[in-house]
């Protein structure tokens, strides 16, 4: 019976697919999400996600399946002419791998190159072994796709892959914070997990480093759905700034809907290089949260400042998705109230800063494929500068200035009045008259320096990974033998459908940082009837997943021998088992 609606699936899938486009026509077009964008010369480069458009005037299917298909290539926009979301064109770009949804995307601006590394492989099909690959453009909107090879293939090797993982880079290296991995991440993994830790890929050296406890700017918590934003002109080495997100729990399928969030009032950002984690309050318009999967934008205003504009998400608690929009101006820690989107309520949209002074929005949904983006081709431009949205994009923009309500803030000096975190924090985020902050202005080096390791000193591995799971060793030893996590019960699982909103409402935490271990979701399971590799828990399209005998048996266990209780995942699956089951 499963392999029949699979095979009928599958025969649907090819006959449509003659027709459908990866960039249909502004009439055809109805939803675009999950793709990750970034800009390289004259050009916006999106890939993967999925999309729903019209065939043949037959409308999509508001069900979640079959109305959205994999975007097969890469696609290009060309930003040295001005266009309108209605008349821009695309490029599409050959791509040698099946489609996946939410990769991260890592930029090196000097080279002119970029790679995209973990998301989760489109309905579980045509998984591969973990893989970087690297885009390098042509100068004329195409380019070819590339693997990366690893400078060190046997940790990358044994790297989780995942979704929902907070990204940025600095002009060297990639990061990722946390993050979730599933079956549909990650080949052969057969249970849900949120990871702990940061992950960062050296761009120069092509080294990977796995930081758990060692250098995660959220020590040892598990984390997944926060956004991260590169801000390289505050602190002597630039300054990742993390906004929202949740805190799960290590084990376990994560469970988004009663885990604790960040909030956005004190936001967590540290250096990407020494990998010291800082905190300052925010004040102004603060976003509300719970808010996972927002975009951020960075630009770097004329009078050395830097506003970081945060569009959409969702908040997981209450079920909906936001159409809001906020700009953080730094050095003021100050949140300013942007207009609501003008094309309704979105989440896991890519954000690029294009045309100085311009927020592009690629996709986005409010969690149905088969509902038209009011928005023409999935577009949105904001105007930093006027506070607008638009629907068009002007190549020949004026520098960036900080909007009129922010100049005002600062020209009231209400940025004597910020209450810093401690006198660190506040000579990073100094500015001294005219002159940019300079490395040399910031930072005594006695607080700086920390004895944490450092991605880019080629720390031992060793001495970082391997470590302890630190917040979860006593629920571990409680778990002692071998547990497997069984999926929560069915009828919680987490919103399957996205067409079909959940209207769970038995949590009201919310606050900030605060991991319960009372909500971790032990289960006792019998490995002979586990699950098979299980899809996201965060589904945007994909089927329901049926619960069945045999297969993937993947369990944790502990080592007594290790005295700080290292946790050792084992996987004992014949990957024929691994098969991949679904109904319609
Ligand atoms: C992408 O390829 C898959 C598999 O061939 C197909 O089912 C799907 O319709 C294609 N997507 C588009 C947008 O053409
Ligand atoms: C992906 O798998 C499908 C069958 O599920 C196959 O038809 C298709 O050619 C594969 N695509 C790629 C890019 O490997
Ligand atoms: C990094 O290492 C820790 C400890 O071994 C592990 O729990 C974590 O999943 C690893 N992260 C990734 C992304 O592989
Ligand atoms: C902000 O969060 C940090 C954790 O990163 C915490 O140590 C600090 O006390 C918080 N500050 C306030 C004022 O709540
Ligand atoms: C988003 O979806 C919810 C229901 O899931 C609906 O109530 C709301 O009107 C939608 N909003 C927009 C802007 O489409």
């Amino acid at each position: 019976m499963w392999s029949l609606s699979l095979v009928a699936l599958l025969g649907l899938g090819c006959a449509a697919a003659a027709q459908l486009s990866d960039a249909p026509t502004r009439q055809n077009f109805y939803r675009r999400g999950g793709a990750a964008a970034t800009v390289i010369g004259n050009y916006v480069y999106f890939d993967g996600g999925e999309i729903s458009q019209l065939l043949d005037g037959k409308v999509p299917s508001k069900q979640s399946y079959g109305s959205n298909s994999a975007v097969n290539s890469t696609l290009s926009i060309d930003i040295s002419k001005s266009w309108t979301t209605s008349d821009v064109t695309f490029r599409t770009i050959d791509r040698p791998w099946w489609s996946k949804n939410n990769e991260l995307v890592w930029t090196d601006d000097e080279a002119g190159i970029f790679y995209v590394w973990g998301g989760s492989w489109l309905r579980g099909r045509n998984m591969t072994v973990n893989e970087l690959w690297k885009f390098t453009p042509d100068g004329n909107g195409g380019g070819t796709w590339a693997l990366e090879p690893a400078a060190n293939p046997e940790l990358f090797q044994g790297l989780h892959q995942a979704e929902y993982g907070a990204f940025t880079n600095t002009k060297d290296t990639g990061f990722v914070v946390g993050g979730a991995a599933s079956g549909w991440t990650e080949l052969h993994r057969a249970h849900n997990q949120a990871l702990p830790g940061m992950v960062a890929f050296n761009m120069k050296t092509k080294n990977w480093q796995n930081g758990t406890t060692g250098f995660s700017p959220y020590g040892t918590l598990a984390t997944a759905g926060a956004s991260a934003h590169f801000v390289p002109n505050f602190g002597p080495n630039g300054l990742i700034m993390l906004t929202g997100g949740m805190v799960h729990t290590i084990f376990g399928d994560p469970d988004w809907t009663t885990a604790n969030a960040f909030d956005l009032r004190n936001l967590t950002f540290f250096d990407p290089v020494t990998n010291k984690a800082y905190w300052q309050i925010t004040t102004g318009d603060i976003p509300p949260s719970p808010r996972s999967f927002s975009c951020l934008a960075g630009f770097q205003s004329s009078d050395s400042g830097y506003e970081i504009f945060l569009a959409g998400g969702r908040n997981h608690r209450d079920q909906f998705r936001y159409d809001d929009a906020y700009i953080l101006s730094l050095p003021g820690f100050v949140w300013t109230k942007a207009p609501d989107s003008p094309a309704g309520r979105r989440q896991l949209s890519a954000c690029v800063s294009v045309g100085k002074r311009q927020m592009l929005n690629i996709g986005g949904h409010n969690g149905s494929f088969g509902d038209q983006d009011p928005a023409p081709q999935g577009l949105l431009l904001f105007d930093m500068t006027e506070m607008k949205w638009k629907d068009s994009f002007n190549a020949d923009a004026a520098d960036y200035e900080r909007a009129a309500t922010i100049k005002t803030w600062y020209s009231d000096n209400s940025l004597d009045a910020v209450q810093w975190s401690s006198d660190e924090v506040r000579q990073m985020f100094k500015i001294k008259s005219t002159d940019p902050p300079s490395p040399s202005s910031t930072a005594d080096p006695s607080t700086s320096a920390t004895s944490e390791p450092q991605p880019q000193s080629g720390t031992p591995v060793g001495a970082i990974a391997g470590g302890v799971i630190g917040g979860v060793a006593g629920i571990a030893i409680l778990a002692a033998v071998v547990w497997m996590l069984m999926r929560r019960r069915r009828n919680t699982d987490p919103d399957p459908d996205p067409g079909l909103e959940v209207d769970d409402n038995q949590n009201t935490h919310g606050g900030y940082y605060a991991a319960d271990p009372s909500k971790q979701q032990w289960q006792q399971a019998s490995p002979a009837h586990s699950r098979p590799p299980v899809p996201p828990s965060e589904l945007t399209s994909e089927p329901e997943y049926a619960e069945i005998g045999g297969g993937a048996h993947n369990a944790y266990y502990m080592n007594p021998l290790l005295s700080q209780g290292t946790a050792v995942e084992m996987d004992a699956t014949p990957a024929h088992e691994r098969v991949h089951r679904g109904h319609f």
